[in-house]
């Protein structure tokens, strides 16, 4: 059954909705079999490209990766990120970028950081039919330390306040980075579209985490992820017989050859 942004909608309080990333055709063929929505994330940045943020991603980047990943799905919803600079500075700019997003990906939405500051990009954004996922809480795009959000009151009004707004502006659903669980079960009751928290609350109506993260492969990863497999070590003991066989002159055997 494929899935569509409405659909995605009624799993409000039903049906805990599964988003994970992806960057590449394999991997989305595999992540499509199990997830609702499908992240080309702007995370690649530092997980495929090895950069220190996700400021130096490129909306080229993005379309290359998202046009990658939409190869490999059959059933779930493709969201992709918007990066950094933009969209923030007006809402026509971010209507041509989101346009091209859209347009050249195949993707069925985009997702932006932030709720008040940028909430007339949103609006325009809806207006113009493209369908839109916010993103409240910890915003990697412009945070300048990695900390948990909501500790205090007017971090709590101010991201409370972010929900209730792109709720009202029309996204279809709302990623909520690492906030304490608290906050994430007030915004959860408070808003009638899907949450999906990643180092939020288990209240969430779904969990997205960042595929390498998942697997095993991201040495360093915060609390909240959960490392389902150790791939970093897979690979690596791999390689490493690759490399003693061909230097002992094990690889290629015959069979490996075209006699
Ligand atoms: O860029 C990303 O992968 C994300 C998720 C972590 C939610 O925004």
């Amino acid at each position: 059954m494929n899935l569509t942004i409405n659909k995605i909608k009624q799993k409000k309080f039903k049906d805990p909705i599964v988003c994970l990333t992806a960057y590449t055709t394999p991997v989305a063929k595999i992540v499509d079999q199990f997830s609702d929505i499908v992240l080309v994330g702007d995370s690649l940045g530092m997980v495929m490209y090895g950069f220190k943020s996700t400021r130096d991603v490129t909306l080229e980047m993005m379309i290359a990766h998202g046009k990658a990943v939409k190869k490999g799905i059959s059933k779930s919803i493709l969201v992709v990120d918007m990066p950094y600079k933009t969209y923030e500075s007006d809402p026509s700019v971010a209507y041509k970028n989101a346009y091209r997003l859209m347009k050249e990906t195949g993707c069925d939405a985009v997702k932006l950081e932030g709720g008040k500051k940028i909430i007339k990009c949103v609006q325009f954004l809806i207006k113009k039919k493209i369908p839109v996922m916010g993103h409240i809480g910890l915003l990697p795009q412009t945070a300048t330390k990695y900390s948990v959000k909501g500790r205090n009151n007017s971090s709590i009004r101010n991201i409370l306040n972010d929900a209730i707004i792109l709720e009202k502006a029309g996204c279809f659903s709302i990623i909520v980075e690492c906030v304490t669980k608290s906050l994430a079960d007030t915004i959860n009751k408070k808003i009638s579209i899907p949450t999906i928290g990643i180092g939020a609350s288990n209240t969430c109506d779904g969990q997205v985490l960042v595929i390498d993260d998942l697997l095993g492969i991201t040495e360093k990863v915060p609390k909240f992820v959960k490392k389902y497999d150790n791939l970093n070590k897979k690979i690596l003991n791999a390689v490493k017989k690759f490399s003693i066989d061909v230097k002992l002159k094990r690889f290629p055997k015959i069979s490996n050859l075209y006699t």
